[in-house]
């Protein structure tokens, strides 16, 4: 992404950032038992991926098939 000059990249770096942050708050509350793989960690991450890969990861995609990157 820095390659080919992502203008999002710090917000985008964000993104990734507090998926990790949600996705160790999860995992810490799996860990005490305060939680089980619930639906609702399901949806979220579901939700994520599907946002994400669609919306965010697809803005650059046009910036990498211009610079023959894939
Ligand atoms: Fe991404």
């Amino acid at each position: 992404m820095k390659k080919v000059g992502y203008p999002d990249l710090p917000e985008h770096i964000k993104e990734h950032e507090k998926l990790i942050a949600e996705i160790t708050h999860y995992q810490e509350l799996f860990n005490e038992g305060k939680t089980d793989l619930s639906e609702d960690i399901l949806v979220f991450l579901q939700d994520w991926l599907t946002q994400h890969i669609k919306v965010t990861d697809k803005r650059y995609s046009v910036l990498f098939n211009g610079n023959n990157i894939s």
